[in-house]
Formats: structure tokens, C-alpha cells, sequence
């Protein structure tokens, strides 16, 4: 059977489940420490990130603007989709779609460190950018469309609820499952075709054979989201990065997977990430991201590069070579 998405109940799951598995959480930190080191590092004493209690809305004018947020986060497409109610202006997706939860899911892409990052410079674009900066970001990458009006009451609305799903971590708190996870890199490229098998055992039923997704009755939103085709996200979205896209499906799919429970090993992660990102999809023109060269992600798909390894290698692997020249050359600087 397939399974429904929820907007509610993992949370209340998620803690009460929360407090008698510590122990466990403190080995599965180990199998979830990042590849190379150069993501954000979970060690065994973070501390567990669990969203604030919907209690904590508070009354009045601020909470219906929080409110107002999350429903703009979890059902997007009605009212930025293809047949959105406000403006027309994205490809149908939600942000839930990748944000599970309304991005309050451990390991789910969830907002836990978000606002607490602030202010800070983004690589992307070597400028110091406002929170704002990554909800239009995700409209113009991630849902392929056009950025809102960030003083419009619909992004204060979302940045109001950003605040208040990240309200109780401060500026370069350690946490466990919030924000980006990443899995260990293998020792071989991830393999598109191992990943089309993966894909045909243990997604099509839901994304469709072409990955085309399944729209809702009304067609003004998706069951189970696009993950190729023209409907999906673009080629300068989070998700085309291998490592976010692996990591996201071994915490996270089939849907219902929680990272306690994966269904997939770390390879089949890989490439079925390999395989979706190597189907065709809306292309947006990235040569002025990361102006700086040496802070782009090592799986940043396209060059050029800091280095002298190829745009496959940078998009496919093997990521290990190009992770030990780039610490090689940190350790000459020193
Ligand atoms: C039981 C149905 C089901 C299966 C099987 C399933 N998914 Fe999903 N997937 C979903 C749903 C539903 C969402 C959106 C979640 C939400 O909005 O809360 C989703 C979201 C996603 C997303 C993010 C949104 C997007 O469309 O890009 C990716 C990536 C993804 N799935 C990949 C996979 C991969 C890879 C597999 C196989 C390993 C898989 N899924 C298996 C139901 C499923
Ligand atoms: C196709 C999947 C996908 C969709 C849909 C999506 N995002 Fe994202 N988003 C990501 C990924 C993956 C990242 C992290 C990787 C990166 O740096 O791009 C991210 C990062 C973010 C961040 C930064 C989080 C942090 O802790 O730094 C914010 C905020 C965000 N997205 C908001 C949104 C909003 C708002 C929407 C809807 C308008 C949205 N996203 C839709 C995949 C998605």
C-alpha cells in the first residue's frame, strides 16, 4: 500500500520515541558522521534537535502569521503552483516535499539550524545574503520557478515560521539530525545504471516509472512528487547534488523510512541518486554561482573547479581523491 503524506503525528511520535532510545542514538551518530569533513560533524554529545511544541505558537496576530508559514511550507502549490491561488509562479512541488514535516523531521531537510546561522556570507554567491535570500532560492532552484516579492506578506510569513521552528537552537549549536546530514563517501563512483534497479525495486510504485510523479485529482498539487522531468526541481537545486540526494533517501524513502529504520544501504543511496540526477530536468544557468572556487561543494555538478578533476568525477565520484587533494592543499597553507 502506499502511504499517505502527513502533516502531523511524527512530531508527537518522533518525541516520545525520542526518549528512551539515547543510548542507540549515540552509536547511530557514528554511522551518520558526515563524509570528509567537510559538512557540518554530529558527535555522540550534540544534543538531539527536536521542533518546539506547537503550544509555543504564540496567540494572536504573530501566531496566525507562523500558521499562515508552515501552510505556505507544506502546500505550496496551491497557492504558488501551476494553478496557485496568489501568483504562478512555481513547478507544483512543495516545499514539504523535501522538507518532510514541514521541515521539522530529524533527518528530513529539517529548519532546526536555519535561522540561528544568520547573519552569515553565502558561498553560493560570496556576498552575505539574508535568510530571505534561501526561501527565493529554493523557488527559483528547487520548485524551478520565479522568486516571490521578499517583502510580500507571504515570505515574512515563512521567515516567521523559520524563527519559530529554529527558536530553540542558538548560532553554532551542535545538534543531532538537524539541518544537512551527509553519508560516507564510497570508495567507487555512484553507478546510474545499480541505481535504475534500486529505482525500479523500491520507487516507481509512487514516483511513477518515468519519475514523473503522481498529481493529486484535483491536478493542483502531487501525491507523490516528480523527481525528473519538466515538472521536477532544476539542475541548480540543493537536490541535484549527489550527497543531498543520497542522503535525503537514506534517512527519508521509501516513504515512512526514519534514519532508524533505512531501507537502503549507503550504496543504493548513491546510486539511485546517480540515476535520478543523470534523467533529464529544467536547466538554470549557474556560471556565476560560487564565485569563490574553493568553497564550492566537492559535488557541485558543474565547473569549473578549484581542482583538476573532471565534472563527472565532481558530479558521480569517486569523491574521496578529490576530497584528500583539497585537505592536501588546506595543509600546505597552514
Ligand atoms: C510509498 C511511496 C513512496 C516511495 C516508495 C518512495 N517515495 Fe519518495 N516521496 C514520497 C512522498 C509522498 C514524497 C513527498 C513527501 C511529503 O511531501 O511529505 C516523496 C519525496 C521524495 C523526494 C523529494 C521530492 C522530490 O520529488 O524530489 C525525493 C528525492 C524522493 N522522494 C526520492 C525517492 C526515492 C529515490 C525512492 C526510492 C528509493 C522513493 N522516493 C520512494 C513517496 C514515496
Ligand atoms: C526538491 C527538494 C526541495 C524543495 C522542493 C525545497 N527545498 Fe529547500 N532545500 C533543499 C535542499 C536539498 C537544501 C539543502 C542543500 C542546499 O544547500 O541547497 C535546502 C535548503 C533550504 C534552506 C536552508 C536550510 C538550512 O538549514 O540552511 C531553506 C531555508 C529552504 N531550503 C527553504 C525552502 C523553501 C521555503 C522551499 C519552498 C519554497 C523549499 N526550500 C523547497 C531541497 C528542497
Amino acid at each position: 500500500m502506499h502511504q499517505q503524506p502527513k502533516d502531523t503525528g511524527y512530531i508527537i511520535r518522533g518525541l516520545i520515541t525520542c526518549i528512551p532510545i539515547i543510548a542507540v542514538l549515540i552509536s547511530a551518530c557514528n554511522s551518520h558522521t558526515p563524509a570528509g569533513g567537510a559538512q557540518k560533524t554530529s558527535t555522540s554529545t550534540d544534543s538531539i534537535w527536536h521542533a518546539p511544541d506547537d503550544n509555543t505558537i504564540p496567540a494572536g496576530k504573530a501566531g496566525e502569521t507562523i500558521r499562515y508559514g508552515r501552510e505556505l511550507i507544506m502546500h505550496t502549490a496551491r497557492y504558488f503552483g501551476p494553478q496557485g491561488s496568489i501568483a504562478k509562479i512555481s513547478n507544483g512541488m512543495n516545499c514539504q516535499n523535501c522538507h518532510l514535516t514541514g521541515g521539522t523531521k530529524l533527518f528530513g531537510n529539517n529548519f532546526g539550524v536555519f535561522m540561528s546561522s544568520y547573519p552569515k556570507i553565502s558561498n553560493r554567491t560570496g556576498r552575505v545574503e539574508p535568510p530571505s535570500k534561501r526561501i527565493t532560492d529554493c523557488f527559483e532552484r528547487s520548485l524551478a520557478g520565479q522568486a516571490p516579492d521578499t517583502a510580500g506578506p507571504e515570505v515574512r510569513a515563512m521567515l516567521a515560521y523559520l524563527t519559530w521552528v529554529g527558536k530553540n537552537t542558538s548560532k553554532g549549536q551542535k545538534t543531532f539530525g538537524a539541518g544537512a546530514t551527509k553519508l560516507a563517501f564510497m570508495n567507487n563512483a555512484a553507478d546510474p545504471a545499480k541505481g535504475r534497479q534500486v529505482f525500479v525495486a523500491k520507487c516507481k510504485t509512487c514516483h511513477g516509472a518515468n519519475g514523473e510523479g503522481l498529481p493529486t485529482a484535483d491536478n493542483k498539487a502531487y501525491t507523490y512528487p516528480p523527481l525528473w522531468g519538466k515538472h521536477s526541481y532544476n539542475d541548480g537545486a540543493g537536490m541535484y547534488r549527489l550527497s543531498n540526494f543520497a542522503a535525503f533517501v537514506k534517512n527519508n524513502m521509501p516513504f515512512g523510512t526514519t534514519y532508524k529504520n533505512p531501507q537502503l544501504t549507503d550504496e543504493e543511496a548513491w546510486n539511485v541518486a546517480a540515476f535520478v540526477n543523470s534523467q533529464p530536468r529544467p536547466h538554470r544557468d549557474q556560471q556565476t554561482d560560487w564565485p569563490d572556487l574553493k568553497k564550492k561543494p566537492i559535488d557541485a555538478p558543474f565547473g569549473p573547479y578549484a581542482d583538476g578533476f573532471s565534472e563527472k568525477q565532481h558530479k558521480f565520484g569517486p569523491f574521496k581523491p578529490i576530497k584528500a587533494a583539497e585537505t592536501a592543499l588546506i595543509n600546505q597553507k597552514l
